[in-house]
This record gives structure tokens, C-alpha cells and sequence, in this order.
């Protein structure tokens, strides 16, 4: 039915939603002739639009609007809708809700073209039964105005998905994917879709439970899919968006999963799949083995049968690039390896016919980004050194980095320590601790990194420590698993077990010990500021998870399972517990209210907690600022407040006395 023309004041040419998410006018403008289009939905004007891209052939291009996916064929030709069910914020065509965005594809993107465009896959999510978060927005009106979208907290309805196909060539016609049946595919994410021809697709299907998934490949014209590869674990199942490689007939794919490898469990290595002809079942072989982990598989040469990926062989806390043979032995070497001493940990990308390769040199020195051949392994071109960055840090007090092995059980963990360029040992050094434990995460790493805390070092004199312990990444499953259905107890013996190792340093002084960690770290770092005999003094967490229940399914579930019928898990690792220990210790929270992703509802409850037993806290709230902060005074003054925060605390007692002394001068003169 034709809509009345709609008429929009200018509004802001581009929205953000959330994380990757937002809206826009778009506007096709020839190359040739000074013509220019507006992209709109038939019938409508000046539409603000929520995506727009071209498709793979001629000028093939999609836009989508309320949810809903329009087609064009060529770029003057009449826009198709592809697709009418679309309804703002319940149900989603070709996007991510936010549990999609955020928590599975991690990208508002959830549609995919077939290599040669005759096809587009795309996502419908229905929200209809996921309940409603409202947020409230303070500023820009007179009575607060809510802001409401479908969130699943853990335990709740979360958003149900189909994977739909439709043929652009001659008469629409749109294909169900059907999920394999499988009893132990019921609730279930799709967490991956790639074409590996031109028909075919492969699908990645996950339980709700997160410890079984079916990699499948859909037949497009059928909607049919048959299982490839299937995956159980004890623990949940990590690394479930990755896409596999095929090779161009479709009939080999290759992609990660994580295999038993002795005494530290499962490192993800690489699978490759091969069908035979004239067999139902597929031959599978491990191309990679041993104690790390392959982290990107990047390409496939048929040519040369090599596979090229990143892992982390050489060091935990670097990424380089390999190329391992897909015949014989599988040999193996290093592309990477020896071309810098200040080039640890890259990431890298392939051209269409694999002769040259990018490599981006992400640390621990100054990133840089070079063009390789690919047999000859020669420099083709520096794309970008970073001169002018180099320049400005060559002039500066730079952090000095050290690494430090810390014997914990069986593992030899290894903690980052940043030390101010004009260190001595016989000085006295507060002592900063960064923490995040994010199960799977990492944050000893050789990435390069300059932030608020780097200026504590070189500004204030200040020691920066970091460390992984249980439930981190890149050491194998035993690590990683150990923390589930028991989030935070092992975290703080970690955290704390160093704390106590490096305090023994006659460099450190142990009255000046501070902790900040942030979401997931947020949590970690008021559980070691709250520990009983705690050396640490003060402790700044940003918007801080305080009670898993309040937080995403898909996140806490993984970890924690579902809280209902036996929500004893979910209640140990409430902060509410430790509510009645952050006497005498000085704690900062920092949230913004319209925190999408962890709610200002975390804090809230939390507080009134601390209220009840009398603590004391400082908090500190972002009007109406989202998770990500989009605003760049809001950033700087975040970061401000923290170096504020933590140099107040680390700050010498004589010298504070001095201070109030001189105040309290000067208020009587
Ligand atoms: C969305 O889900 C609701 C509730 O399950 C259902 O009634 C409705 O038909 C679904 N809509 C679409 C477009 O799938
Ligand atoms: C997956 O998790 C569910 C719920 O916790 C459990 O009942 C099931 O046994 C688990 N499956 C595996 C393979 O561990
Ligand atoms: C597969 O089966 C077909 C027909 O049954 C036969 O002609 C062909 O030789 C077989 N191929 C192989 C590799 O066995
Ligand atoms: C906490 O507040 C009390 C008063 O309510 C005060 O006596 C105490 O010094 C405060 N502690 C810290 C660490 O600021």
C-alpha cells in the first residue's frame, strides 16, 4: 500500500544505535556526471536509513528501512521490497537486534550476498516475546522521555531467528533454511553464515546451553541443510562465529575447533573437511596441533595447497603469521616471525589471488602497516609508518615494559608490568592493577597501547600491572573452563596471589595499591578491592556488572547456565555480597546512565546495598551516555576523572597534609 509522503526536518545525518549500529540518509553519487540519487524507499522522502551497500555484481545494491530489506538492480532501476514483515525494534530483516550485535554476530550486519549476487541470505529476528528494557533519557525534554528495546537478561525469552534466501534473478522468490533437526538444537543462536558457492551455505547452529553446535550447509534452492561437523562440550563453546575457508568448488572447508592436546586441554587448531565422492560422510583432518592456539584462519591458496592463518605458537601474547601445508606433513612455517623485533602481534590479509599479503604490525612498537610478496616474502610497500606518531613518542618518557613469569599450580602465567621511564629501584612506586577476566579474554598482550593509565606511569610516577590468570584465553580449556558456574572466586585468588607477588618488590609501596577494571573488570576489580585482608587502597570500576541476572543470556548463561530452576550460581558471584566490605576503602563507579549493554540498573541495585551497610563510594554518572561513549568531551573527561581519582589516592600522605595546609592558609587569609 503507497505511504503519504514524509517529510523530515533535517535531522543528524547519522544516528548511533548501538556498538556498530546506525541510521543515515544516503545519497548515490555518479562518478561520471555530476547526478546524484537519494536512496529512498518508494513513497518516501528523505528517509533516514539503517543500512545501504552494493552487491557483488554490476550496481546491484540493498538499503534497508524499518526493518525491512529494498533491492535495485541497477542504480536507476525501481526498488524491490525484499521483505515486509519488518517492524521497528521487534522484528529485524537483514539487521541484529542488540543481543545479535552485541553478543553473537558482533555486527549490526545479518545478511550476506552469494558470491555471484544472484542470492541474498538475511536474518529475521523476532523479538516480539523478548521483554522490554526502558531507559530513561534526562536531558532534551521537560519530563524524561523513555527509550525502550527488547533485551534478553539472563533467563528470559531471547530473540528467535530464521535464515531466509531470496533469488533476485526472474520472480522473488524467498527459501527457509531449515535448522537440522537435532534434540539438542531447540532454543538456539545462529551464529554464523558464510556461502561456500554460489548455492550453498554454511550455517552454524548453537543450543542455548552454549555447549552444543552443528556446523551445516544449506542448499539454497531447497533450504535443506546437512550436518558438517558437530561439536560438544563439558564446558561452554567458545569461538562460534568464526567462518570457515572453502575452496572454490565448495568441497574442502576448513575451520577451527578446539582439540585435546594434553595437560592443559583443548587449543584450537585447524580442521579441514574434505568430502569424497560417492561417501555420506565427510574425511576430517587436523592440519595443526599442540599447546596454542591457531586465532584466524586468513587464507586458502588451491594453488600452492597452504593454508595461511595467525596463532599464537611463538608467544601467547603475540599473534604471527604462518602458511602450513594441506598434503604431506603439514609443514609449517613462520611469514612473520623475523621481520621486526618490534612487530609481535599482527593481523594480516590476503590478496584475491594470494600472491601478495598486508601485514599490520599491531605492536609492542609503534603500529606500521607493509605490503609482502607472498613466496618471496620481499617488502612490496610501507603503507603507513606512523611517522608522525613515532615522532611525537620518541620525545616522550615512554613507559618501560617488562614481563614477569608467575608460577601458579601447573602454568607459568605471565604478567605485563609498566615501570616510568626514569625508574629506580631504590624508589617507592604506587602501583596500579588493570584487570578485565573476561573469560576467554586476554590482556597481557605485545598489542600496542597508549591510554590514561600510560599517563599515570609516565605523568605520576605510577607502576602498571597486568595479569592473566584462570578463565583467561590462549592457554588452553582446563584455564578457561575452571571459572564456570564459579564467575569471580578464582579470578580474585589470581589477581590477588600477584598482587602479594609483586608487592614483595622493595620498589612498591604497599599503602599505595589501587585496582580498575571496567564492565567484566568493573565486576573483578570490587571483588579484590572488597577481599578480606586486601592490600589494595582504591579501586575505580566502569560500568560495573554487579549481578549476572540483570546482564544479557547470552553472556551469562554461557557461563552460569540458566539461573532458574537453581539460581545458586548467579547468587555466589553477586557483588551484593561483598557489600558490607568496602569499609575504609575508597571505590569510584563510574556509569552512564543510558548504558545500553550493562544498565545503570547494575550500580543502582548495587549502591543501595552499600548505602544499607554504610560504605562509602563515589559515584559518577553520564547523563544519558550510552556504553560506548559517543562523545569525545565525555571520553576526556572519563579519563581525566581517572587519572584524578587514582593520583588523589596514590598521592604521598606528607604531601596531601601540605596541600590542606595551604588550602586551609588560604581560606583564612
Ligand atoms: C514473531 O513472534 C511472534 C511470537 O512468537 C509470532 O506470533 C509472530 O508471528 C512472529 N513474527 C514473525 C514475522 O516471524
Ligand atoms: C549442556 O548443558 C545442559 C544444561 O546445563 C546440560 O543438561 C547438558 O548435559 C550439557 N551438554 C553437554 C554435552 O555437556
Ligand atoms: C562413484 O559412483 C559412480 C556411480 O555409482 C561411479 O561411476 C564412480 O566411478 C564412483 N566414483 C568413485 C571415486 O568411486
Ligand atoms: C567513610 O565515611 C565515614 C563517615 O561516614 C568516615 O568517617 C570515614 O573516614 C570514611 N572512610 C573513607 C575511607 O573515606
Amino acid at each position: 500500500m503507497p505511504r503519504p509522503m514524509r517529510e523530515k526536518k533535517a535531522p543528524h545525518p547519522l544516528q548511533e544505535v548501538y556498538q556498530h549500529s546506525f541510521t543515515a540518509f544516503y545519497i548515490i553519487c555518479s562518478l561520471i556526471t555530476p547526478e546524484t540519487w537519494n536512496l529512498n524507499p518508494p513513497e518516501v522522502r528523505n528517509a533516514q536509513l539503517q543500512y545501504a551497500g552494493w552487491g557483488p555484481r554490476g550496481q546491484q545494491l540493498i538499503f534497508i528501512f524499518e526493518n525491512n530489506i529494498y533491492y535495485r538492480a541497477t542504480v536507476e532501476s525501481r526498488s524491490i521490497r525484499l521483505v515486509s514483515s519488518g517492524r521497528e525494534g521487534v522484528i529485524f530483516n537483514g539487521l541484529s537486534d542488540w543481543l545479535y550485535e552485541e553478543e553473537i554476530f558482533q555486527s549490526h550486519i545479518a545478511h550476506w550476498w552469494s558470491p555471484d549476487g544472484a542470492r541474498l541470505a538475511y536474518a529475521t529476528i523476532n523479538d516480539t516475546l523478548v521483554p522490554k528494557m526502558e531507559i530513561p533519557m534526562y536531558t532534551g525534554s521537560l519530563y524524561p522521555m523513555g527509550k525502550e528495546f527488547h533485551y534478553t537478561k539472563a533467563g528470559e525469552e531471547n530473540p528467535q531467528i530464521q535464515l531466509y534466501v531470496v533469488n533476485l534473478n526472474g520472480p522473488l522468490h524467498t527459501m527457509e533454511m531449515r535448522r537440522p533437526e537435532d534434540p539438542r538444537i531447540g532454543d538456539f543462536y545462529i551464529t554464523m553464515v558464510k556461502w561456500a558457492t554460489s548455492t550453498k551455505l554454511a550455517v552454524n547452529w548453537l543450543n542455548r546451553a552454549q555447549n552444543a553446535s552443528i556446523l551445516t550447509l544449506c542448499e539454497a534452492t531447497t533450504g535443506v541443510c546437512t550436518k558438517k561437523h558437530e561439536d560438544e562440550s563439558d564446558g561452554w563453546l567458545h569461538r562460534q562465529n568464526e567462518a570457515p575457508l572453502f575452496s572454490k568448488d565448495g568441497h574442502k572447508l576448513f575451520f577451527t575447533r578446539a582439540v585435546f592436546q594434553g595437560g592443559m586441554g583443548k587449543f584450537f587448531h585447524i580442521a579441514m573437511s574434505s568430502s569424497r565422492p560417492n561417501a555420506t560422510t565427510d574425511n576430517l583432518q587436523f592440519i595443526t596441533s599442540g599447546d596454542w592456539d591457531v586465532t584466524e584462519i586468513l587464507a586458502y591458496s588451491e594453488e600452492r595447497q597452504v593454508v595461511y592463518f595467525l596463532s599464537t605458537e611463538d608467544d601467547p601474547k603475540r599473534r604471527h603469521l604462518y602458511s602450513a601445508h594441506t598434503v604431506g606433513h603439514f609443514n609449517r612455517r613462520c611469514l612473520s616471525c623475523d621481520f621486526s623485533n618490534d612487530c609481535g602481534y599482527v593481523s594480516g590479509s590476503f590478496s584475491k589471488d594470494m600472491r601478495y599479503f598486508l601485514l599490520n604490525c599491531k605492536g609492542p612498537g609503534v603500529p606500521f602497516s607493509t605490503a609482502y610478496s607472498t613466496d618471496e616474502k620481499e617488502k612490496v610497500v610501507d603503507l603507513e609508518m606512523n611517522e608522525d606518531l613515532r615522532n611525537t613518542l620518541e620525545s616522550m618518557q615512554m613507559p618501560k615494559m617488562e614481563y614477569r613469569e608467575i608460577t601458579t599450580g601447573d602454568y607459568s602465567l605471565t604478567m605485563q608490568i609498566l615501570k616510568p621511564a626514569g625508574f629506580l629501584d631504590t624508589a617507592h612506586y604506587p602501583l596500579l592493577l588493570l584487570v578485565d577476566g573476561t573469560p576467554g579474554g586476554q590482556t597481557v598482550s605485545e598489542l600496542f597501547q597508549v591510554d590514561w593509565a600510560t599517563v599515570l606511569v609516565s605523568s605520576f610516577d605510577t607502576v602498571v600491572v597486568r595479569f592473566d590468570g584462570w578463565g583467561s584465553g590462549f592457554r588452553g580449556s582446563y584455564l578457561l573452563h575452571k571459572v564456570q558456574r564459579r564467575l569471580g572466586v578464582f579470578e580474585e585468588k589470581d589477581q590477588l596471589e600477584v598482587l602479594s607477588k609483586i608487592s614483595e618488590e622493595l620498589y612498591i609501596d604497599k599503602t599505595r595499591m589501587g585496582v580498575f577494571g571496567k564492565v567484566y573488570g568493573g565486576y573483578l576489580s570490587s571483588l579484590l578491592l572488597s577481599s578480606e585482608d586486601s592490600l589494595l587502597k582504591c579501586g575505580a570500576a566502569v560500568s560495573p556488572i554487579t549481578d549476572f541476572e540483570l546482564y544479557a543470556s547470552a553472556f551469562s548463561e554461557r557461563y552460569l547456565g540458566l539461573p532458574k530452576p537453581d539460581p545458586r550460581a548467579y547468587g555466589m558471584a553477586n557483588l551484593a555480597n561483598r557489600a558490607s566490605q568496602f569499609e575504609d576503602k575508597k571505590l569510584l563507579i563510574i556509569h552512564p546512565t543510558a548504558d545500553e549493554k550493562v544498565h545503570f540498573q547494575h550500580t543502582a541495585k548495587f549502591i543501595s546495598h552499600l548505602i544499607n551497610e554504610k560504605a562509602n563510594y563515589t559515584l559518577q554518572i553520564y547523563p544519558d551516555e550510552g556504553h560506548y561513549l559517543h562523545s569525545k568531551s565525555t571520553r576526556q573527561h572519563e579519563s581525566q576523572s581517572l587519572v584524578n581519582f587514582f593520583e588523589e589516592c596514590f598521592r604521598l600522605p606528607d604531601k596531601a597534609f601540605e596541600e590542606r595546609l595551604e588550602e586551609e592558609n588560604e581560606e583564612e587569609g
